[in-house]
């Protein structure tokens, strides 16, 4: 078996790890016994380009008890557990391509040694291993059924490549499923941006000015959590529906050449780029934290940060770079502008993504069973799936749920009836 992983003796703590991830996917968990019974994915060979965790070693054992040979890359070079890569290759027998800090160029030698293993299915968290497959491997598109895509940064990249008529395969928006952004986008990344800014600085949130850049589903999860916890939060949107929404949910909203001169701590969660600029960079207070959550590293324009600074002190403590500017004023980036919560903590809660991987793994069975018959678009994930998942996670909480009564059902489809 081929693989590319740190270091295969960490096994034994990834395997710790993985199994107490799958504690919390009960859903995910349940989709596995089933599929080691009918086995929907029989002898096709699957690529997933996805953050290296626990979570997801937990979905490629259900890919494999489903039948298919899975082979694992990364989708950011600093997102990958190695302990959890190194268990899945030794103790679930599944090829990992994927070091904690690799260089680009092996992140790019890494996905395009899972596409080597001609899969017929692939799984993208950032739209890296399609992209590949449409333009440096573009022969290698032709086999593809469909592929799915777990973030909004991917949907947004592959909606384009539609839109430009240049999708080769049809590809599954799972990330626009219920199921998975409004828990995961929000809860997950809200919590665990939380963590990981915590675990990089050991900072105290209460009472702290905090900028939240982007009010979608991660950015609403962030604010949420960053007050929960006791910080003053402030909101920089672009888009009036969502400022408004964030002012009435009592934040304050105000542009980032305002918020510069006040926040402490800033996080982007956008999915834009050159959100915190020069302009901003030069007002910030001494020692304010820059941070980003967001899929890329182009949320927080780095470069200029890098430009504008006499020195740069790496690693002043783990996952934190000093930067310090013509006036002496000294700025920390976090995590290199890399997705934080992956980075200095553990990413998203198992709880969480279970209903993700559930998703995800429900629709890899969906595809082979509409092999052919899907247009090459961008598709949703189907209702009765969304339906499954979440009757499935309401389950494993113990909760219970009213059904409508005849009598409701008609109701609603009526319109007989008035003051
Ligand atoms: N850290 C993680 O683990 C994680 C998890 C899920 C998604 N993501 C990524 O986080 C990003 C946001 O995802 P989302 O689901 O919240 O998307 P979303 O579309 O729901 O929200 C993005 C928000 O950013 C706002 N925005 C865009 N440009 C802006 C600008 N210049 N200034 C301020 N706000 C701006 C948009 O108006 C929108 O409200 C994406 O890149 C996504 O891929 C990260």
């Amino acid at each position: 078996m081929k693989y590319d992983i740190a270091d295969l003796s960490l096994s034994p703590e990834g395997k710790k790890r993985i199994l107490w991830a799958d504690n919390e996917m009960a859903v995910l968990a349940t989709i596995r016994r089933r599929f080691a019974k009918s086995k929907p994915l029989r002898g096709l060979n699957v690529s997933a380009c996805l953050h290296i965790t626990a979570e997801t070693g937990n979905l490629a054992r259900t890919l494999k008890a489903g039948g298919a040979n899975v082979v694992l890359c990364a989708s950011n070079p600093l997102s990958t557990q190695d302990d959890a890569a190194a268990s899945l290759v030794k103790d679930f027998g599944i090829p990992v391509f994927a070091i904690c800090g690799e260089s680009r160029s092996r992140y790019y030698k890494h996905i395009n040694a899972a596409i080597d293993h001609k899969p017929v299915i692939t799984f993208d968290d950032g739209a890296d291993l399609v992209n590949e497959l449409h333009t440096r491997r573009k022969k290698d598109a032709g086999r593809i059924i469909a592929s799915m895509e777990e973030t909004t940064t991917g949907v947004i990249r592959l909606r384009a490549l539609a839109n430009a008529g240049k999708l080769k395969f049809p590809v599954i928006a799972v990330n626009d499923a219920a199921t998975k952004h409004l828990f995961d986008n929000r809860y997950g990344t809200g919590q665990s941006t939380v963590d990981g800014v915590i675990r990089a600085t050991d900072f105290l949130m209460a009472g702290k000015k905090i900028v939240a850049a982007g009010y979608g589903w991660c950015g609403r999860g962030f604010a949420m959590r960053a007050r929960g916890m006791g910080a003053i939060v402030i909101v920089v949107e672009v888009d009036s529906i969502k400022a408004l929404e964030a002012a009435m949910d009592g934040f304050e909203v105000m542009p980032m050449a305002q918020a510069a001169k006040v926040g402490e701590l800033f996080v982007t969660l956008t999915g834009n780029k050159n959100i915190i600029r020069a302009e901003h960079f030069r007002v910030m207070r001494d020692r304010a934290v820059v941070a980003n959550s967001g899929h890329f590293n182009v949320e927080i324009d780095i470069p200029a940060l890098k430009r504008m600074s006499k020195k740069v002190n790496r690693n002043v403590r783990k996952h934190v770079d000093e930067y310090i500017l013509g006036n002496n004023k000294r700025i920390y980036l976090l995590a290199e502008g890399r997705l934080i919560n992956l980075a200095a903590a553990e990413g998203h809660p198992a709880c969480v993504m279970d209903m993700s991987f559930a998703t995800q793994a429900l629709e890899a069975e969906y595809v082979v069973k509409k092999r052919g018959k899907l247009a090459v678009a961008v598709h949703d994930v189907p209702i009765e799936i969304e339906e499954q998942v979440s009757r499935l996670k309401l389950k494993a909480m113990s909760i219970a749920i009213d059904e409508p009564t005849a009598e409701q059902i008609a109701y609603l489809a009526s319109s007989g009836e008035g003051t």
